[in-house]
C-alpha cells in the first residue's frame, strides 16, 4: 500500500466517522463483495480511478431517479467503468439518496482499488465493474441470511411460503406495471403474519428476472429450513420474507412519487463546531501518517538497491551439487523411485543431514537453456504456501536437470481415495479439509503469488498429503520448464490429463485460470464420490462421470453418489453444498465457472448462496462438441505419485502461461 492510499483512507475513515456520528438515518449495512484479484486492481491515480469517481458521482446525483434505479457509464474503451444502484422498492427518495450516498462512500473504502465491487444495504444495493453489467442477469455472488428464530409449524409454513414466493415471482417478473418490485402480507396463524418482498433490477427481461428469483427460491431449503425468515441477495434480484414488517407496509407495491419534505435541519453553528473538532483530530493524524510514510519510503529505497544482489544470491543458494543429490537417491536406484510422470521420474532422497527430499529428474528433452531454467526454478522456489509442495532447489549438470522438492510423507491423494482399504482413512472432515486446502493452494497460484501460475494438470495424483493429511499441490509450473519440442515441428502442446481437462483446453488448447477451476471441480467430485472420473467408462451404461453426477443431481439423488465408505458419518449439508460447488466448477461455459476466490468464499461462508449450475460439457453426448476420450487414453494408466498419464499433444496454442503483474 502506498502512502497516498494510506492518507486517503485515513481521510475517508475520518469522513465516515463524521458521517456515522452526526448523520440522522444511516442505512443498515448487510454485506459486500470485493473481487480481490490482484490482476483486477487499478492503481490509485489511473484513469480507472477517475472514471470510477465519475460514475459514483453520477449515481449519487441521480439518486432520486423515479424508479429507484440508475445505471451510469464513464470512460472509453479500456478503462470504462459501469455502475448501477437499486433502492428497495418501498423506500422514500430521501432514504434512497441517503443510502446511495453512504454506499458510494463505503464501497471504495471497503473494496479499495478493486475494479469490481458490490455492496448491499437493507435499503439499497450498489455495484460497479469494468465489464458491461446492464441488462444482464448476474446471480453471483449471492448471499442468504436466515432469521435464526424457528417457526412453530414448519410444514404449514413452507406450504404457505411456496405459494407466496411463486405469486411474488410471477408478479415481479411478468407484471410490467410494478417496476420489478412487489410485496405481500399474509396471515399465517391468528397471531402471526408473513411479510415477503421480491425485486429485480428493472433492466432485466421478464424471463431473466423470473430465472433469478427461481434461483433464490431454490436456496430457501438450503439456508432457512424451519426458520421464520430468509433474505436472499444477489446482484440481479432479491427475495426476503420474515414474520415482522421489515418494509413499509403502507407503501405496498409502488415507489412513492411524492417527495416527502426534506428535514435536513443543519444549524450552521453546530456545523462549525463539528468541523473544528474534525480538524483537531485529522490534522495530527495526517501529520503522523506522512512522517511514518517518509520513514517507510526511505527504508524501501535502501532495500531496493540490494535486490539484484539478492537475486543472484538466491540462485546460488538454490543450486545444489549434482553428485550430492545423486548420492542421496542411491544413484537414482529403482528402489528409491516414487513415481513417474510426464516430465520425468521422481525419486526419494535423503541428504547427509537426514533431511528427506523428493528429486524429480526431468526427461532430457525439456529443450530449455540453463539460464531460463534457473530463472524458472527461482520463480517456482519463491512460491511458498502451506498447500503447495515446496521447491527446495535444483541441479544442472551436463544435460541433467533435477528439481528438489520437500518430501511429503503420505504420498498422493489417489492412493487413498481409490484404494478400497485406505479410503477409510479419509473421513469426511479430512476430505473437506483437503478440498479447502487444494482450493487455497490454487487460489495462491492464481492470484496471490507474484506471477499468475496456471497449473494445467491438477488431479488426484498431483495432490500430496503430509502426515496430518494436509494437501499439498505438486507439479505446478511444470509447463514453464519445458519449451516446445522443435525437432518435431511442434510449436504448441497441451499439457494435461483427459477427464480433468475442460473442452476449450482439450480441443482448442485455450487455457486460463478457469481451466484449473474445471480440473478442481472434477477433483472435488472425485473426493466426495470416491470414484475416478473415468470409472463410469467401464460401466454398462457407458455414461461419463460428469454426466452421471449431473443427472443424479438433477434427480435430487446426490446422496446416493457420496462415497459409501463414509457410511453416514458425514454432514449431508456440507456434502450437498460441496457437490453443488463442484458442478459449478465444471460448467461448460467458462464464464459461468466461479473463480477460486469465489469457490473459497462459497466453501467458507454458508451465507453465500450458490447459483444454479448449467450442464457440464460431457452431458450432451452424441453431439459434435462432446469430447469422447478414446479408450486407449483411459486404460491401463495406474497413477503413481506422479505416474498418471500426461498428454503432450500438438495443438495450436501459445505457451504463455504466466502473466507478469
Ligand atoms: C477483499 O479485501 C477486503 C479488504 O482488503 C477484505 O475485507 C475482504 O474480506 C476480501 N474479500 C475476499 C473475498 O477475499
Ligand atoms: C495523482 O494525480 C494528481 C493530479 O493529477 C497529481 O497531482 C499527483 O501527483 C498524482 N499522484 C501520483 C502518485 O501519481
Ligand atoms: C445523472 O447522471 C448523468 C450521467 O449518467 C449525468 O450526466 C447527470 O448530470 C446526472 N443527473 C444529475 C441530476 O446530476
Ligand atoms: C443504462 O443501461 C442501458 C442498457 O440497459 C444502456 O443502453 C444505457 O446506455 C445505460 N445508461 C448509461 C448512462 O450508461
Ligand atoms: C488498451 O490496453 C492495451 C493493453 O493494456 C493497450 O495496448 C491499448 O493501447 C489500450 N487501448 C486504448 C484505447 O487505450
Ligand atoms: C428475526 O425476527 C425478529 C422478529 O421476529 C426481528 O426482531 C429480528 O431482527 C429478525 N432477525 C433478522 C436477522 O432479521
Ligand atoms: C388476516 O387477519 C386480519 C386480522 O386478524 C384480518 O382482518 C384479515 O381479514 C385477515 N386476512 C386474510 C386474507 O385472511
Ligand atoms: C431547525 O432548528 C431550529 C433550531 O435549532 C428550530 O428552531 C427549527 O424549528 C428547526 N427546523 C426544523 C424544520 O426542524
Amino acid at each position: 500500500m502506498t502512502c497516498g492510499t494510506i492518507t486517503t483512507q485515513l481521510l475517508l475513515l475520518c469522513l465516515t466517522c463524521f458521517h456515522v456520528c452526526f448523520s440522522s438515518a444511516t442505512p443498515t449495512y448487510v454485506t459486500q463483495y470485493c473481487q480481490n484479484t490482484t490482476t483486477n486492481e487499478f492503481s490509485p491515480n489511473s484513469s480507472y480511478q477517475v472514471n470510477l469517481n465519475l460514475v459514483l458521482s453520477f449515481l449519487t446525483s441521480n439518486a432520486s431517479s423515479p424508479n429507484g434505479f440508475y445505471n451510469a457509464t464513464a470512460g472509453l474503451s479500456n478503462n470504462t467503468v459501469y455502475g448501477l444502484f437499486l433502492c428497495r422498492g418501498d423506500v422514500t427518495r430521501d432514504v434512497c439518496r441517503e443510502c446511495i450516498e453512504t454506499a458510494s462512500r463505503e464501497i471504495i473504502r471497503r473494496c479499495p482499488n478493486g475494479r469490481v465491487a458490490y455492496i448491499w444495504y437493507d435499503e439499497c444495493m450498489l455495484r460497479y465493474s469494468n465489464q458491461l453489467i446492464f441488462s444482464t442477469i448476474n446471480e453471483v455472488p449471492g448471499f442468504s441470511f436466515p432469521n435464526s428464530s424457528d417457526v412453530p409449524n414448519p410444514g404449514e409454513f413452507s406450504k404457505l411460503l411456496r405459494q407466496v414466493v411463486d405469486r411474488l415471482r410471477n408478479r415481479v417478473a411478468f407484471d410490467p406495471s410494478l417496476g420489478k418490485f412487489s410485496t405481500e402480507v399474509d396471515n399465517f396463524t391468528s397471531s402471526q403474519t408473513l411479510y415477503s418482498l421480491a425485486q429485480c433490477t428493472p433492466d432485466l427481461s421478464a424471463n431473466d428476472c423470473s430465472r433469478c428469483l427461481v434461483g433464490s427460491v431454490a436456496n430457501i431449503p438450503i439456508c432457512c429450513n424451519g426458520k421464520q425468515g430468509g433474505n436472499f441477495l444477489n446482484p440481479s434480484c432479491s427475495l426476503r420474507y420474515d414474520m415482522y414488517p421489515f418494509f413499509r407496509v403502507t407503501a405496498a407495491t409502488e415507489f412513492p412519487s411524492t417527495t416527502t419534505t426534506t428535514t435536513t435541519n443543519t444549524s450552521s453553528g453546530k456545523e462549525r463546531n463539528k468541523s473544528r473538532s474534525i480538524v483537531l483530530i485529522v490534522v495530527p493524524l495526517i501529520s503522523i501518517t506522512v512522517l511514518l510514510c517518509a520513514i517507510f519510503s526511505w527504508r524501501r529505497m535502501k532495500g531496493r538497491r540490494t535486490r539484484a544482489e539478492d537475486e543472484v544470491q538466491m540462485v546460488n543458494s538454490l543450486q545444489m551439487d549434482f553428485e550430492t543429490v545423486k548420492a542421496s537417491t542411491n544413484n537414482f536406484s529403482d528402489v528409491n523411485k516414487l513415481g513417474e510422470g510426464g516430465f520425468g521420474v521422481v525419486y526419494k532422497g535423503r541428504l547427509f543431514d537426514g533431511q528427506e527430499i523428493a528429486v524429480k529428474r526431468l526427461s532430457r528433452n525439456s529443450g530449455q537453456g540453463a539460464k531460463e531454467f534457473k530463472n524458472e526454478a527461482v520463480l517456482l522456489a519463491k512460491l511458498q504456501h502451506r498447500n503447495l509442495v515446496r521447491l527446495l532447489g535444483f541441479c544442472l549438470s551436463g544435460g541433467e536437470k533435477l528439481l528438489i522438492y520437500e518430501f511429503v510423507s503420505n504420498g498422493s491423494l489417489d492412493h487413498f481415495l481409490f484404494d478400497p482399504i485406505k479410503c477409510a482413512d479419509l473421513t469426511w472432515e479430512r476430505r473437506y479439509g483437503i478440498i479447502v486446502g487444494v482450493a487455497r493452494g490454487l487460489l495462491y497460484l492464481h492470484e496471490d503469488s507474484r506471477h499468475r501460475i496456471i497449473h494445467r494438470d491438477l488431479k488426484a495424483s498431483n495432490v500430496l498429503l503430509d502426515e496430518q493429511m494436509n494437501p499439498k499441490i505438486s507439479d505446478f509450473g511444470m509447463a514453464r520448464l519445458f519449451v516446445p519440442d522443435q525437432t518435431e515441428g511442434n510449436t504448441h502442446r497441451v499439457v494435461g490429463t483427459y477427464g480433468y481437462m475442460p473442452p476449450e483446453y482439450a480441443m482448442r488448447g485455450h487455457f486460463s485460470v478457469k481451466s484449473d477451476v474445471f480440473s478442481f471441480g472434477v477433483l472435488l467430485l472425485e473426493i466426495i464420490t470416491g470414484k475416478r472420473n473415468n470409472d463410469f467408462y467401464q460401466s454398462e451404461q457407458t455414461e461419463y462421470f460428469l454426466s452421471y453426477a449431473w443427472r443424479r443431481w438433477k434427480e435430487g439423488a446426490v446422496l446416493e453418489l457420496i462415497d459409501p465408505t463414509l457410511c453416514d458419518r458425514y454432514s449431508r449439508h456440507e456434502a450437498l453444498r460441496c457437490f453443488h460447488i463442484g458442478l459449478l466448477c465444471v460448467q461448460e461455459n467458462l464464464a459461468d465457472r466461479p473463480t477460486m476466490s469465489l469457490v473459497i468464499l462459497m466453501l467458507n461462508s454458508y451465507s453465500v448462496t450458490l447459483a444454479l449450475p448449467s450442464a457440464p460439457p460431457y452431458f450432451i453426448s452424441g453431439r459434435a462438441k462432446t469430447i469422447v476420450p478414446a479408450r486407449s487414453e483411459s486404460q491401463g494408466t495406474e497413477s503413481d505419485q506422479s505416474a498418471s498419464k500426461v498428454l503432450l499433444q500438438s495443438i495450436n496454442m501459445s505457451l504463455t502461461e504466466v502473466y507478469p503483474r
